[in-house]
């Protein structure tokens, strides 16, 4: 079998926070956080993990990468091939900062320029966002920035724009895993009209006051009553650490994706936001981060 001419590929991925609160599933925000994906092409179709991961989750990533491969290679048109693929980087896995996403697309995106750039941007967020299961997370990784993203008749669809140069987002990082599919299983069928409206109105308004750059609007919006007061089941903290936030002077906090993060955004308050967090959850690992501009990029 021939493998691509040019045998390998770097790309940078961005790790993610979704939901931003009330906007379960759909809002988020890219941050500069990465991971790196080396893809090396080779004979067979073999496909091969060099990550420091644990031996207990190698067989599912290998399966998460084996089937992302594939929707890659049917969805470009390319023949199969196998290949190394060696991931590594800063965004830690299952903690609700996107770290199946970097795996994902970076493969997919690592692969694409392999086969010599058959898929563009909205193409790879439209493979990613299927595989996830949902594009909240796809979508800043994709095109780096604020992200409204959902599918519309199946098909993913993301609006994006830039974020305000002064916008700081503390992240806590606990020490413990959340799984997505346990805390998915939490969030109820069902919701009351006034938990509903309390949301999609503060959604609306949070899109709009990123959008015009609006940061103080942002006060008291990120209250959410879908997902985040059934989740605080697997993290008990939760409100602590926002409310400390809160009251060290951050605009508000929400928990990252599915957990277990939790970031508070600040203007001027960075240090001692992170501080007031720490306390209210020791042992986490404790990051100011800035938003990424750009998503995904290739390196090498
Ligand atoms: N919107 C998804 C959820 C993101 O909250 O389950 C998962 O990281």
């Amino acid at each position: 079998m021939r493998t691509p001419a040019s045998a390998s590929a770097t790309v940078r991925v961005p790790g993610t926070t979704a939901n931003l609160g009330p906007g379960f599933d759909t809002l988020g925000i890219a941050l500069r956080l990465y991971n790196r994906v080396r893809v090396e092409a080779v004979p067979g179709t073999a496909i091969r993990i060099d990550s420091p991961i644990a031996d207990d989750a190698r067989d599912g990533a290998t399966a998460m990468l084996a089937e992302a491969s594939e929707a890659f290679f049917k969805r470009a048109k390319k023949r199969r091939h196998g290949f190394h693929i060696r991931l590594e980087g800063d965004v830690p896995i299952a903690r609700g900062l996107g770290s199946s996403v970097t795996a994902r697309l970076g493969c997919v995106a690592a692969l694409n320029v392999l086969a010599g750039i058959p898929l563009d941007r909205q193409g790879l967020f439209e493979l990613v966002s299927t595989l996830e299961g949902h594009p909240d997370n796809a979508a800043p990784a994709v095109f780096g920035g604020f992200t409204a993203s959902t599918m519309v008749e199946g098909v993913a669809r993301a609006i994006r724009f830039p974020l305000p140069a002064q916008a700081r987002f503390v992240t806590l990082i606990p020490s413990f895993e959340v799984s997505t599919p346990a805390a998915r299983k939490l969030v109820p069928q069902q919701f009351s009209k006034a938990d509903t409206v309390h949301c999609l109105t503060r959604v609306a308004l949070i899109t709009a006051a990123f959008a015009v750059g609006n940061l103080e609007a942002l006060r008291g919006c990120f209250d959410d009553r879908i997902h985040q007061p059934y989740r605080e089941a697997l993290i008990p903290q939760l409100s602590s650490v926002i409310r400390a936030g809160e009251r060290a002077g951050a605009v508000g906090g929400w928990l990252s994706g599915s957990g277990s993060t939790i970031i508070c955004l600040t203007l001027d308050h960075a240090d001692a936001v992170a501080r007031a967090m720490a306390r209210a959850l020791p042992g986490s690992r404790l990051e100011v981060l800035r938003a990424d501009a750009s998503g995904v990029q290739v390196t090498r």
